[in-house]
């Protein structure tokens, strides 16, 4: 949507740190980012969705509006989100907070730029979902970096593998998504 694209570059202007993308994700990644979700996922939340392109296509694959929680810590990107996904919970605040909101996660879609953030914060948001993620659930991760996004020290911690995806050469710019589960 055009008013969608102004949005993310007024507040690209505004917060260059905590957005940094040139652009929304294009479609052909939110296809790629929700592949393996549906309504039998259940629970299901969402990092950093800006304008909504993910959680469009998460409703799109089935996911109940009831069943999926938002976290986005930018005000004006969370009031556009309550407006445009009425009955889809929007929490205005970090990913790390996941455990006080949301329980039993069957999939954490994440559109955060975790190559930007300091190893603390991406320690504290994953230890916060991994607190609520059902076993055998997914982390969905992309990067426009040319290894998994997630610190390798941080993710052996935590005892998770990193499955890459295809390249998404029709993102601006391409990117791939990780997939993060708790090795068996
Ligand atoms: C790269 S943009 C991605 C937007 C959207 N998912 C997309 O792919 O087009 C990153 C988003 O993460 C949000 N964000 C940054 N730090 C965050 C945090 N700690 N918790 C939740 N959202 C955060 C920003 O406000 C921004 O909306």
């Amino acid at each position: 949507m055009p008013s969608d694209l102004a949005l993310f570059m007024r507040q690209l202007l505004r917060n260059p740190k905590t957005i940094s993308a040139m652009a929304p994700s294009s479609r052909g990644l939110a296809q790629a980012m929700t592949a393996d979700i549906g309504p039998q996922t259940g629970a299901v939340a969402e990092f950093g969705p800006g304008t909504g392109v993910f959680t469009r296509a998460l409703l799109d694959r089935g996911v109940r509006p009831s069943d999926l929680t938002l976290f986005e810590l930018n005000p004006e990107f969370a009031a556009n989100l309550r407006q445009n996904f009425p009955g889809v919970r929007v929490v205005t605040g970090g990913a790390q907070t996941i455990a006080a909101h949301c329980a039993d996660v069957g999939a954490i879609v994440s559109g955060l730029p975790l190559l930007s953030f300091p190893p603390d914060l991406c320690r504290a948001i994953f230890t916060a979902s991994l607190r609520v993620l059902r076993p055998g659930g997914a982390i969905h991760q992309f990067t426009y970096g040319p290894k998994a996004p997630l610190p390798d020290d941080i993710r052996q911690e935590m005892g998770l593998i990193a499955t890459p995806g295809p390249r998404i050469w029709l993102n601006l710019p391409p990117a791939r998504v990780y997939t993060y589960r708790r090795s068996a």
